[in-house]
């Protein structure tokens, strides 16, 4: 089984990026970019880490008219990212550019609600309803759509596992059982860990600070690793 677990390099310096990752590069299973990181660093930045080796997640949540998002699409071809976000809420149209636009090799994953917004953020938006009730709808166009799959949160997955069973489900906000402070049972209760988000039907562990925080990120690697 190859590992779902994706780290998010979100650090602000590119040798630092590298040198983490090659760190713990053989215990994660690929690595994702966000857009803070693309717009420091670009094509070469990406390049850099390609170097590695290991699977590259283009986390840059596109939004625009469809023709823009496919051409964006198109930019970022020559990284051949595995896996590369879209905003849901671009619409259907705007997710079959980009999936028409993104080739056979790469995963094109729809971003359905910032986990920033709650019921009242939404409801400024003039979205009526709750943020679960938005969070599935949006999974439903993004099927409709063509698309791979949806980021979605621990909580969410095996719901939207339930309605999409091949659909390729990231999930990110994740936490080790063991990172929690003082494992206090509230904590428990509201946090998700990278096992159970992989048996509720997760493809993708997206995970970040619990390693790159760690002050053994390798060890910390390897032990979110043994628990999957
Ligand atoms: O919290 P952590 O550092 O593990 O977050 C890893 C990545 O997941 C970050 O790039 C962050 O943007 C994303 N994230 C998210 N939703 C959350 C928590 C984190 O999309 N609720």
């Amino acid at each position: 089984m190859t590992n779902p677990v994706f780290l998010a390099l979100d650090l602000p310096r590119l040798d630092a990026a590298v040198a983490l990752a090659g760190k713990v590069r053989g215990h994660v299973g690929g690595l994702k970019l966000g857009l803070e990181f693309f717009c420091a660093h670009g094509h070469h930045g990406v390049h850099e880490l390609a170097q590695l080796g290991m699977p590259i997640f283009l986390d840059l949540k596109l939004h625009d008219i469809p023709n823009t998002v496919a051409r964006a699409m198109q930019a970022i071809h020559v990284l051949e990212p595995a896996i590369v976000t879209i905003h849901a809420a671009g619409g259907r149209a705007m997710m079959e550019d980009a999936k028409a636009a993104a080739g056979e090799r790469c995963k094109v994953v729809a971003v359905t609600l910032l986990t920033s917004m709650d019921d009242a953020d939404l409801a400024q938006t003039g979205v009526g309803g709750s943020a679960h009730d938005q969070v599935l709808r949006l999974a439903d166009l993004a099927q409709e759509a063509g698309v791979d799959g949806i980021v979605c949160s621990g909580h969410e997955v095996a719901a939207v596992h339930q309605r999409w069973k091949n659909g390729f489900l990231v999930v990110p906000g994740l936490r080790p059982a063991d990172s929690l402070p003082g494992n206090r049972a509230g904590d428990q209760k509201r946090v998700v860990t990278p096992r159970a988000a992989r048996d509720a039907g997760a493809s993708v562990l997206v995970i970040g600070r619990p390693i790159t925080r760690a002050a053994d990120p390798l060890a910390a690697a390897r032990a979110i690793e043994a628990t999957l």
